[in-house]
């Protein structure tokens, strides 16, 4: 059976052949499928048998760098794409090279996809961060040419509740100083200032992915939760939300941090707060290292008002391992590391192999949907949108995809070249000065979809232009 087609006449995804007929494309059976969860399975293995292949899949190249995982490999090869999985990132000269040829490319944080390159990827429709952060790329130039960006925000939050539940006990207990006595031979028998958790409270200072899964934790452990969020958000278990920060540092025994990077989180916790808190009570910090004013948790440290403290983040942290934690990266680095029962840790809140496979599963499924179906759902750089399947039954159907500058009038004319045909249903969204449309259009053939690709190809608005069917 020949493969159905995608027609891309923007890039090099093999030119439509139209004496495929579209009786013989297979389409979906399913109507709609939910977007997969952070921790999905393969959205292969959960697919209906009959997955809308709109093109010869063996004809999408995939690049992947860094090695990504292999749950994410298995979600792309498994699709039939042709994927070369590299180990390690490429010197630029060689991923330019590299880039030119690919439709796809899935990296981590060391590939930096810059104007630079990107100007070369000609081919490319979509790139898959299997990390959390896209910094690496430059988000901009992608979008105004149509390169979509997928990478996986929270697959990782299970293991920063469980490192931050870890951290709770080694902190009551002191046991990174009991640790470090017996590493230098010394044996420190007390009981003095440790405590059990069990009674004691919780407070949570974000009520996010991270934040309501530790309060699960914290619970089953038999903490009290109290959270502050700046949204009003209903409890889990018995946790309950407080009105302020200060209700929360005036209760808390433990305060732990899960709000994002924004101007209004920096030093959110510093002198001032850090006086509301109680006395001996203990601080965790796994968020974003500009949200501790750090010289004034030493003071408090250092004076006793603070018991113990986790950090996970900092100010600045070294873009690779090696013995760089001193005061020519933060100024204040070496008192930090003089404080007893403060717990330093290099970022690895998130860092698993369960998160990597996670990462894996959930970037691998969002290409396999951006490329079969155009859905446009985790893009960081484009307008999400999404449309319920084509089914099978829905025998002559297309899916028009129009990605285009955002500009006045242009869905007028859009209109104009689909008000022939039946659209059976649409979508159109912006984000900046990019906007997608995706329509699907009933009852047309091979010469209407030439005709309607062509059209719209010709339109002074046009980034990108895709029709699969
Ligand atoms: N240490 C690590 O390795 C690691 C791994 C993953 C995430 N993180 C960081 O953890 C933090 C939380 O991640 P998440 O996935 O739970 O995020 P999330 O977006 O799911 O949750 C953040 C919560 O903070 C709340 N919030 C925002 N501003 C606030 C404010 N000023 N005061 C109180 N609440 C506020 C939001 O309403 C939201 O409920 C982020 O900074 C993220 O970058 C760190």
């Amino acid at each position: 059976m020949a493969a159905p087609q995608n027609i891309n006449t923007s890039s090099s995804i093999p030119k439509p052949d139209f004496t495929h007929r579209l009786s013989v494309s297979t389409s979906p059976t399913n109507t709609f499928q939910s977007p997969p969860n952070s921790f999905g399975g393969a959205l292969a293995q959960r697919a209906a048998p009959k997955q809308l292949k709109p093109f010869n899949t063996q004809d999408i190249k995939i690049l992947l760098l860094e090695n990504v995982n292999q749950s994410g490999r298995d979600i792309l090869t498994g699709q039939g794409y042709q994927v070369e999985a590299l180990k390690t990132s490429l010197p630029e000269d060689q991923l330019i090279e590299k880039i030119r040829d690919v439709h796809v490319i899935g990296i981590r944080s060391k590939t930096k996809l810059n104007e630079r390159v990107l100007r070369e990827a000609k081919n490319l429709l979509v790139i898959g961060c299997f990390c959390i952060g896209t910094n690496q790329v430059d988000l901009e130039y992608a979008a105004k040419h149509g390169i979509a960006v997928f990478n996986s925000p929270f697959a990782n939050s299970r293991s920063v509740a469980e490192l931050v539940i870890g951290e709770i006990i080694v902190l009551a207990r002191q046991l990174g100083d009991r640790s470090n006595e017996m590493h230098r031979g010394t044996w420190n028998k007390v009981s003095n200032k440790c405590w059990e958790i069990r009674g004691k409270t919780l407070g949570i200072v974000g009520y996010g992915h991270i934040g309501s899964q530790l309060s699960v934790l914290a619970e089953a452990m038999g903490m009290d939760v109290i959270y502050y969020d700046v949204v009003s958000l209903m409890g889990l278990g018995t946790s309950r939300q407080v009105p302020t920060l200060n209700d929360l540092l005036n209760q808390a025994d433990f305060v732990t941090l899960h709000v994002p990077e924004l101007p209004e989180t920096k030093n959110m916790i510093s002198a001032p707060q850090l006086e509301q808190m109680k006395e001996g009570s203990y601080l965790i910090n796994a968020s974003r290292g500009t949200v501790v004013d750090i010289p004034a948790l030493i003071n408090s440290m250092r004076s006793g008002k603070i018991a113990g403290a986790a950090l996970d983040v900092y100010p600045n942290e070294p873009a690779a391992n090696g013995d760089y934690f001193t005061n020519d990266l933060n100024t204040w680095g070496e008192d930090l590391r003089s404080v007893n029962n403060i717990i330093l840790t290099p970022h690895i809140g998130g860092s698993t192999e369960e998160a990597q496979r996670a990462i894996g599963v959930e970037v691998g499924d969002a290409l396999v949907r951006y490329i079969n179906q155009g859905i446009t759902l985790g893009a960081v750089n484009m307008p999400e949108c999404n449309l319920r399947s084509l089914t099978l039954e829905e025998v002559g159907h297309a899916r028009v995809i129009y990605v285009h500058q955002n500009v006045p009038g242009v869905l007028r004319k859009v209109n104009e070249i689909l008000g022939g045909h039946n659209v059976s249903k649409q979508i159109s969204d912006s984000k900046g000065d990019v906007a997608y449309m995706m329509a699907d259009v009933s009852d047309v053939g091979l010469a209407d979809i030439k005709d309607i690709s062509e059209s719209l190809e010709a339109l002074s608005s046009k980034i990108l232009v895709r029709v699969l069917y």
